[in-house]
């Protein structure tokens, strides 16, 4: 075990769990403390508005006393219309679990249960310092773009098929469920 020069932070066993319905408020209150009360105003949070997130993609890590210790969510979106994608984000450890690799754990296991449910692309705004790590690559983002302000270098992207995002280009947008011909409105 490495050393970690102080009280070892041994949370014993977690459950790596789809989020369920009562994580969403320890969900907001972590995100709140992760990043800040500012988030919303982020060009990310336009993408998401009014759009749920992927159910079979989101997840919690539950501790012993059943808490909620970390978070992971992903959300559809569409690159200029015609090419659907994943939003990753937000990720968020407790601060007490940060750096013991819980993070790592996730992220792996979202984006292979992404490819396995028949996705082939991921954008995400975040450290590369800490992204480079599973792949993503600002080059492969250089094509695409956020309705709004992004910092550049933190506008990432991954393939999950390789190829994915050869020719890919235009704006991204908001995740619009197609309309099905022939089906009453209810
Ligand atoms: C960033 C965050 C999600 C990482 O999760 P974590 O469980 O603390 O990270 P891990 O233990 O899985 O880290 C894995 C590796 O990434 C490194 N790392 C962690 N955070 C990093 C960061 N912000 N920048 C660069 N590297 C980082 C670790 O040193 C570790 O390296 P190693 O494998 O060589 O030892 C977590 O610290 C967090 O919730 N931070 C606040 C919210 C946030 O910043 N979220 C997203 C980043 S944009």
């Amino acid at each position: 075990m490495r050393d970690l020069g102080g009280p070892v932070r041994d949370p014993g066993r977690l459950r790596l769990l789809r989020e369920r319905a009562r994580d969403d408020e320890a969900i907001e209150a972590m995100n709140e403390t992760a990043f800040g009360p500012d988030r919303q105003h982020k060009t990310v949070y336009r993408l998401r508005e009014d759009v749920k997130p992927i159910s079979e993609l989101c997840f919690v890590a539950i501790d012993q006393k059943g808490r909620m210790v970390a978070s992971l969510r992903n959300w559809p979106i569409q690159i200029n219309e015609k090419w659907p994608a994943i939003l990753l984000g937000p990720l968020a450890i407790a601060p007490e679990l940060r750096g013991l690799g819980y993070g790592k754990a996730l992220m792996w296991h979202s984006m292979a249960q992404s490819r396995m449910l028949g996705h082939s692309r991921i954008i995400l705004v975040g450290d590369p310092e800490y992204y480079n790590q599973f792949g993503f690559r600002r080059d492969l983002a250089l094509n695409i773009q956020l309705p709004g302000w992004v910092e550049e270098r933190r506008f990432l992207a991954l393939e999950l098929v390789a190829g994915a995002m050869i020719g890919v280009h235009g704006m991204i947008g908001k995740w619009q469920p197609k309309k099905r011909a022939g089906r009453k409105k209810r």
